[in-house]
């Protein structure tokens, strides 16, 4: 426990840490960074000026590479990748993390998070750090915390009401509280990884999926499920993970200039979001996307029950109660 402390300690100190020491002080270094997304995502972009913002504050010494686009493999490979070594850093969503750490199925509940500030307050504050320090036994921690707007469904086939759900076989990222999400909606769930939902959609193994509209639109999804409900069921953050291996290796100084970088890509990225989905959404709507506006009230009804589940457990039951009282 001390130990995870002092981790912590020196995370969020770091920028006190870092207006006290020279570029010169810092050792040379090339870190690689691998992820599942397009290069136009505005998390690519963030981490992009990361790897520029790290290498100006350290005179050139420290780089990142990073390999976009799912070519090292989705998040499952990639954190496996860390805890073996063989890779120092990746981007994982709340729920690719909620098998190393179960409290980041909370992200997974529906309706939440009351507005963006809530949200932005939870995932950047206390709560939201602590989260991320919460992985160190499995070899990895959070660095920083990307907003990733609100999921919705999209299918071949309209969907107004969970009614339009029966039967379809929705994708979704494998955890048990999405998997309980579709079946409460009368769904069938069908965890698939991101990079194969495209040719799933095409060949018609599934109906339907969840995600964003940057998502939606920039892996194409949009070409073969047109229909675009937006009941905007959860919001799921993004996350900058590094492996404790690499993290340890480093120099205080090191440690304090991608502390500073990594803030500031969580800034950059919460500010282009916005912009993102309106460009998403223009984008969709000339592919030939529907977007529907539907009544969240029967989706948010026939969800209840995960908030039970959810309190049942005590330990979660203490996360949720800390995040609802962020939003009062
Ligand atoms: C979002 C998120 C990704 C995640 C993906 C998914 O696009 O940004 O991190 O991998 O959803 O549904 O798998």
């Amino acid at each position: 426990m001390k130990l995870k402390l002092l981790t912590h300690s020196l995370l969020v100190a770091a920028p006190f840490v870092f207006s006290s020491f020279a570029a010169n002080a810092v050792e040379k270094v090339t870190l690689k960074l691998a992820h599942n997304l397009d290069t136009s995502h505005v998390v690519h972009r963030a981490l992009d000026k990361m790897a520029d913002e790290i290498k100006e504050l350290s005179d050139g010494k420290m780089r990142l590479r990073i390999y976009p686009g799912g070519q090292m493999g989705g998040p499952r490979e990639t954190l496996e990748l860390l805890q073996n070594g063989a890779l120092d850093m990746t981007k994982a969503s709340a729920s690719e993390m909620e098998p190393f750490a179960s409290y980041y199925s909370v992200f997974s509940l529906p309706y939440l998070f009351n507005d963006q500030d809530h949200f932005k307050k939870v995932i950047y504050g206390p709560i939201g750090k602590e989260m991320m320090q919460g992985t160190a036994d499995k070899g990895f921690v959070g660095l920083a915390a990307y907003v990733a707007g609100t999921r919705s469904f999209y299918s071949k086939t309209p969907i107004h009401t969970p009614e339009d759900m029966k039967g379809m076989k929705v994708r979704v990222v494998a955890t048990p509280t999405t998997v309980k999400l579709i079946e409460l909606l009368g769904g069938a769930p069908a965890p698939i990884p991101f990079g194969e939902v495209y040719t799933a959609l095409q060949q018609g193994v599934i109906d339907g999926a969840e995600n964003n509209e940057p998502s939606y639109v920039q892996t194409r999804h949009v070409e073969v499920a047109k229909y675009y409900s937006e009941d905007q069921h959860t919001a799921v953050p993004d996350y900058l993970i590094v492996s404790t291996q690499a993290w340890n290796k480093l120099s205080d100084e090191a440690k304090a200039i991608i502390n500073k970088a990594a803030r500031d890509s969580e800034l950059y990225e919460a500010q282009l979001w916005d912009e993102q989905v309106k460009k998403s959404r223009a984008d969709a709507l000339e592919a030939g996307a529907e977007f529907i506006q539907v009544d969240k009230g029967p989706f948010r009804q026939a969800l209840t029950p995960l908030y039970d589940d959810f309190r049942a457990d005590a330990a979660k039951a203490s996360w949720l109660s800390r995040i609802e009282e962020a939003g009062q």
